[in-house]
């Protein structure tokens, strides 16, 4: 649904121009979930950007749902079908309260009063809100807030959701929460693009794209990322602790048919080295 086509993109720095994407070619279909992974000033944001006409990039185009972005008459519709959620859970909120927070995009784009409450109350309780609707949006939690900007996304229907470090500023059980909400987004049809540093965000993602000096230089799953290309060791990667199982292990020997990914399957490996020893 998403396709990027010889992507360029440069910001003015003073009189000089910086170039922060480097030839981007990318499809993205309905219904996948995209994990990005790149260090600080990879071009992460200014790629997504690009997808749903936040930015219209230097050179290249940019195709969404069939509709091209380089023709202005597009870039509304497809800032529907596109939303994203950022970083910073304090600068998405406009309403004083959740209900008024998520009516407002509603409002904004002439939907109907009762087609509004409807909506309103579906997505506040998709995002488990649905006792905070009236509450003040200054005593929400971090995650809350995350949760709550999600839901405002989520009422304009759109069919792909990014999430741009959303949970970067968030504790734990906040990112836990805004982590499971967007996996269910997912597994109920919505296309998902997972921004992140954190390298645990990675772990369950089928396709994953590893962004280098506006490059993407990696497209593919998290066993061969990690386990047989050269990537972790050139970013300087620390590692998720399964991984660093999964690495031993293999320096030990051990004939492993799949290399561990997920907790889950560590005991089972760590059984085959233990019996084999
Ligand atoms: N609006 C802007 N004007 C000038 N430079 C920018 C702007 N936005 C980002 N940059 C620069 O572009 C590079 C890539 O930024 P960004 O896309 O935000 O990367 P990431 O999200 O991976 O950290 C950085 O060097 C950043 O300083
Ligand atoms: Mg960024």
């Amino acid at each position: 649904m998403i396709k990027l086509r010889n992507v360029f993109h440069s910001y003015r720095d003073g009189t000089r121009m910086v170039s922060v994407l480097r030839g981007v070619d990318l499809t993205i279909r309905q219904g996948e979930w995209v994990a990005i992974t790149g260090a600080n000033g990879s071009g992460k944001s200014t790629l997504i950007r690009t997808c749903n006409g936040l930015l219209i990039p230097s050179e290249g185009t940019v195709n969404v749902a069939g509709l091209d972005l380089s023709d202005p008459q597009n870039r509304e519709q497809v800032k529907q079908k596109v939303q994203i959620v950022f970083q910073n859970p304090d600068a998405q909120t406009v309403g004083t309260t959740p209900v008024e927070d998520v009516a407002f995009g509603l409002e904004n784009r002439g939907i109907h009063r009762e087609e509004m409450q409807v909506r309103i109350d579906n997505v506040l309780r998709k995002v488990r809100l649905e006792d905070k609707l009236f509450a003040d949006v200054a005593t929400l939690s971090g995650g809350q807030k995350q949760r709550l900007a999600i839901a405002s996304c989520v009422a304009l229907e759109p069919d792909c959701l990014i999430f741009d470090e959303a949970t970067s500023m968030l504790d734990l059980v906040g990112r836990k929460e805004v982590y499971a909400i967007a996996r269910s987004l997912w597994k109920a049809g919505t296309t998902v693009i997972w921004v992140t540093q954190r390298l645990q965000e990675l772990l369950d993602a089928d396709r994953i794209l590893v962004l280098e000096s506006g490059q993407i230089t990696y497209d593919g799953n998290a066993r061969t990322l990690f386990y047989d290309s050269d990537i972790p060791v050139r970013c300087n990667w620390e590692v998720p602790p399964v991984i660093k199982i999964g690495l031993w292990l293999r320096r030990q020997g051990v004939p492993l048919h799949t290399l561990p990914l997920l907790e889950e399957e560590v005991p089972d490996l760590v059984c085959k080295f233990v019996s084999q020893a």
